[in-house]
C-alpha cells in the first residue's frame, strides 16, 4: 500500500511516499529555518504562507522521485495535530484536495505518533510494544506504545520542552535559530564538567520532567559573566548544559522502561539527533539490559516519511477521516 503523506505542522514543508509503513519510496523536506532565523524563532504567519507556496511543488517532487503514477497511490495522509494551527491547516486542506482528486482515503496522523514511526522506517523488525521518549521543539513525552495505535502518555515535561530549552539556551549563547544543532556543534569543543548545573525534578509523577530551572541557571551563568566582565567558557557551558539534559532524559527514560516493563525503547523527535543524548541513553539502557532504537538524525527531525509510516497503521486500524477533517493546535498523543 503506497501512502502519499504531507507534514506542515511547524517550519518544515514535507511530502513523502512510503510503502506498507516501512519502505521509503521518496521523502522531500523543505526547511524554512533560514527565513525564521531572521526573527530568532518561527513566525507563524510566514510559516503558513511558505507552506502554501511549497506544498504543491513538493507533492509533485515526491511522486516523481517515488517513480509512481498518481493511480498507484492508495491513500493520502497528513499531520492534523498538534502544531501551529495556520501551518497545519495548509497541509490538511492540501491533503483533502489530493484525496478528493485521487479518490483515495484520507488518513489523519498525530505528529508525535509520526515521530515514533520514524523507528519503523529505521528498523524493519521493530514493532510494539515498546517504551518511547519523544523530544522535540514542542514536546517531551515518555510514552507506552502498547500497539501501533494504542499509545499512553506515562510522563512529560511540566514546563519547557527539551528542544525549546536547547533553542533558548542557544539563543542566549548567540547562536542562530534553530539552536539545537548549532549548540551541539559548539559543545563538541567544550568539557561537559565545566559548569555544575541543577537537575530539577518534575512534579508528583516520578516520570515527569522539568527544564525551565535548568534554562534559568544557564542564563544566570551567562548574565553573571557579562555583569562581572569575566570571560565565559561558551563551549564548556554548551557541553555542560547538553550533558545535563541528556542525563535528565536518559534517567527518566530508563525509569519509564522499568516501570512500564518494556525491553525495547525508541528515541525520537528533533532532539534525538543529539549525539550526546543518543550515547547517554544507549549506555544507560544497555546497563539495565534494555535496547535503544533510534532513527538516523535525518529521520529524527520533522519529515513526511514518518507520517506516511504511521498512517499505514492508522489505516489498518480503520482510522480514516472524512472531508470534514480539521486541524488542532493541541491534541494528546493518546488520542
Ligand atoms: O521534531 P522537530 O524537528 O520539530 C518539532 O516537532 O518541534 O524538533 C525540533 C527541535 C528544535 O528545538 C531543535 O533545536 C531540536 O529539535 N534539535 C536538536 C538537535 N537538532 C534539532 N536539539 C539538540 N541537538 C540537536 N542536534
Ligand atoms: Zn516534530
Amino acid at each position: 500500500m503506497n501512502i502519499l503523506a504531507f507534514e506542515t505542522s511547524c517550519d518544515e514543508t514535507a511530502a513523502a511516499v512510503v510503502a506498507d509503513g516501512r519502505a521509503v519510496r521518496s521523502s522531500v523536506v523543505l526547511s524554512q529555518a533560514d527565513m525564521h532565523a531572521l526573527y530568532g524563532g518561527v513566525v507563524p504567519e510566514i510559516a503558513s504562507r511558505r507552506h502554501m507556496e511549497a506544498m504543491a511543488p513538493l507533492a509533485e517532487q515526491a511522486l516523481r522521485e517515488a517513480g509512481l503514477a498518481r493511480a498507484e497511490i492508495d491513500a493520502v495522509a497528513v499531520t492534523h495535530a498538534p502544531g501551529l494551527i495556520g501551518a497545519l491547516l495548509v497541509g490538511v486542506n492540501f491533503a483533502k484536495g489530493a484525496a478528493l482528486a485521487l479518490q483515495k482515503p484520507l488518513i489523519p496522523v498525530h505528529h508525535i505518533r509520526g515521530h515514533l514511526a520514524a523507528g519503523y522506517l529505521a528498523y524493519p523488525d521493530l514493532m510494539p510494544p515498546f517504551a518511547a521518549l519523544v523530544a522535540s521543539g514542542g514536546h517531551t513525552l515518555l510514552l507506552d506504545v502498547r500497539d501501533y495505535t494504542d499509545i499512553v502518555v506515562a510522563g512529560s515535561t511540566c514546563d519547557d520542552a527539551a528542544g525549546e530549552t536547547f533553542d533558548k539556551v542557544a539563543r542566549a549563547l548567540g547562536l542562530p535559530y534553530p539552536g539545537g544543532a548549532a549548540l551541539e556543534a559548539l559543545a563538541a569543543s567544550g568539557r561537559g564538567d565545566a559548569y555544575r548545573l541543577p537537575r530539577p525534578k518534575g512534579g508528583d509523577n516520578p516520570l515527569d520532567m522539568s527544564f525551565s530551572g535548568l534554562k534559568t541557571a544557564v542564563l544566570q551563568v551567562i548574565n553573571r559573566a557579562a555583569q562581572k566582565g569575566e570571560p565565559l567558557d561558551r563551549a564548556g557551558l554548551a557541553a555542560s548544559f547538553t550533558r545535563t539534559v541528556a542525563e535528565i532524559l536518559a534517567g527518566r527514560t530508563v525509569q519509564a522502561a522499568e516501570v512500564l516493563g518494556r525491553s525495547a525503547v525508541v528515541l525520537a523527535g528533533g532532539v534525538a539527533a543529539n549525539g550526546t543524548l543518543r550515547a547517554a541513553l544507549g549506555a544507560a539502557l544497555a546497563a539495565v539490559g534494555r535496547t535503544l532504537y533510534v532513527p538516523p538524525p535525518a529521520l529524527c527531525g520533522d519529515n513526511a516519511a514518518m507520517i506516511a509510516a504511521q498512517a499505514f497503521y492508522e489505516w489498518r486500524a480503520g482510522r480514516t477521516a472524512g472531508m470534514d477533517l480539521n486541524g488542532y493546535a493541541n491534541a494528546s498523543a493518546a488520542m
